[in-house]
């Protein structure tokens, strides 16, 4: 009698238990959709273990084994994928008619969700703003999805985010889950920079030297102490394999990856491993501090060209994107001025210094002109940072405006793309708090949320014409002083959801207070995928000092 009662008692509480607890879904997520239209009074819809999820068409299944994740991931219902399941289901269709093909809709009734994208981004969008709808992870439990209609398509077509791991080389699974990270975002493009004077990343078969030699330094300046430095060897090269893994890893979560070859200088650690491309023949060591080296490619060698020519075509075989980056940033001139060389090529070409160049700038000009030759012929399309408009940009260059805005400016003003990543409010490597002293150690710079949230990347002085050349807005890490993944992560966050509202959102539709809750609602979903972030804007005693 007593044994019969227990087991009732045990039969009752595994009953209570496995019963899962219903959360009701929000559609007030970051990135904000344009329309959020709930109708109150229709019932909801709920998803339960037993909701399937159906597929237009093949091509739609990775977009679905996603969304599969994600709810197993949050509620712990293992989702069938069935291509004619009929009631208590979620469609994923890619027939929207808009002519922004990341836009995306979603209709919910009791029966069905459909998310419906312009294209396959589109509904990988609609997927991402579906998962961000649920509070929280909660295993067991089901979702009621509130009656209605959500949509959105983003303002800018170009919404990047930037990692380096040139300082400090990273594993494939964590630019993986760098890149889920900047998917749960809504961004579309990862610039990549592979190689810098401290390191190169990449493998290119052609100079096999630039992984066995230029991938390594035996140490590396300790915290913000230019005298002091560890005896920690660094490196790391991915092979051509892992880089492929990795951009078709990006593309099925729609994120195009757009590797940066940085030239003519941040190229000491090539110098290193070839180092009859320099002025002075060296030798040159693999930087083990930051900052701007004065050695860079020599402009009067024959096999600078070539050795550029055969990299950026190894970099074209394995990127298969639009667009790749050739750096041009922070050259100085002074080996330029020097280097008989360099000089020869400056007559050759006959080039001049006038009241906007000198003849050094126009010689960096060629270079990247000659690097863009090589783009072209692949069909590709340049990008360069700001420094390449000193010497004048020619061609179809893309102007990264990383030095303020002022290069976007001029580049829109005579006809060139431009992406904007300004120092002041783009570049993530900055600390996330006004107190450096209780932040990690880092560059310095102070960047707080609300800077980057009240980003307007289009200058009023701009007509209608000059506005369409701003393709859209990018934040940069920099990782001289941030070694692992949790410290990217806590650097990223929440700024890049500040960020992806500049990316996403009308001026007219940002709300700062309201984009707070918002993000704080988010971080559940920080917390679910085991994200580091700084929480300087979630606490009352936050002061924005700007
Ligand atoms: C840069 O921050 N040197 C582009
Ligand atoms: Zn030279």
């Amino acid at each position: 009698m007593r044994k019969t009662f227990f087991i009732m008692a045990l039969g009752a509480l595994v009953c209570s238990c496995s019963q899962p607890a219903e959360q009701t879904a929000d559609y007030q997520v970051v990135p904000l959709p344009q329309v959020i239209d709930v109708a109150a009074d229709a019932s909801p819809f709920v998803l339960k273990s037993s909701t399937k999820i159906a597929v237009a068409n093949d091509s739609l299944i990775r977009e679905a084994q996603f969304l599969q994740e994600y709810v197993a991931d949050l509620t712990g219902h293992q989702l069938k994928i069935e291509p004619n399941a009929d009631k208590n289901v979620i469609r994923v269709e890619a027939t929207l008619d808009n002519s922004n093909p990341d836009a995306y809709q979603i209709s919910v009734d009791k029966d069905q969700i459909v998310i419906n994208g312009a294209t396959n981004a589109g509904t990988f969008y609609g997927i991402q703003t579906l998962r961000k709808a649920i509070p929280e992870q909660l295993i067991p439990s089901n979702v009621a999805f509130p009656a209605g209609m959500v949509a959105a398509a983003p303002r800018f077509g170009y919404r990047g985010a930037h990692l380096d791991i040139a300082r400090h080389p990273m594993e494939v699974d964590s630019v993986k889950s760098f890149i889920d990270m900047i998917a749960m975002h809504g961004i579309n493009k990862f610039h990549w920079h592979l190689t810098d004077d401290q390191g190169w990343r990449i493998e290119i078969k052609k100079y096999p030297k630039l992984a066995e030699i230029a991938s390594y330094r035996p140490g590396t300046m300790v915290g913000n102490n230019w005298e002091e430095f560890d005896t920690i060897p660094v490196s790391g090269c991915l092979t051509q394999e892992q880089a492929k893994d990795i951009v078709r890893y990006a593309a099925e979560c729609h994120i195009q990856v757009i590797p940066e070859i940085d030239l003519p200088g941040h190229m000491v650690a090539a110098l290193e491993a070839y180092p009859e491309l320099g002025c002075t023949g060296g030798p040159y060591k693999a930087w083990q501090k930051w900052g701007i080296s004065k050695d860079l490619l020599c402009a009067g060698n024959d096999s600078t060209y070539i050795f550029l020519d055969d990299i950026l075509n190894e970099i074209c075989d394995i990127f298969p994107s639009q667009m790749v980056h050739i750096g041009g940033d922070e050259c100085p001139k002074d080996r330029w001025k020097e280097c008989k060389k360099c000089q020869a090529k400056i007559k050759e070409l006959g080039l001049k210094s006038d009241k906007n160049s000198s003849a050094e700038e126009k010689l960096q000009s060629y270079v990247m002109a000659r690097a863009m030759e090589t783009l072209s012929k692949r069909g590709r399309r340049a990008i360069g940072w700001d420094e390449i408009l000193e010497g004048g940009a020619t061609g179809d260059v893309v102007i990264m405006s990383w030095r303020g805005t002022e290069g976007a400016e001029i580049a829109a003003k005579s006809g060139h793309d431009a992406i904007l990543t300004p120092v002041q409010y783009c570049y993530f490597d900055y600390c996330q708090g006004p107190d450096r002293e209780s932040e990690p150690v880092s560059i310095g710079g102070y960047l707080p949320v609300e800077k980057v949230y009240n980003f307007e990347p289009i200058s009023p002085e701009f007509t209608p014409e000059e506005a369409a050349h701003i393709l859209g807005v990018q934040a940069n890490l920099w990782r001289e002083y941030i070694k692992t993944l949790s410290h990217s992560q806590y650097m990223e966050l929440p700024r890049l959801a500040a960020l992806s509202e500049v990316q996403w959102l009308q001026p007219e539709q940002k709300n700062y207070d309201q984009f707070v809750d918002r993000a704080r609602r988010l971080t559940k979903h920080y917390d679910a995928a085991g994200y580091n972030y700084a929480r300087h804007i979630f606490q009352p005693t936050d002061s924005i000092a700007q």
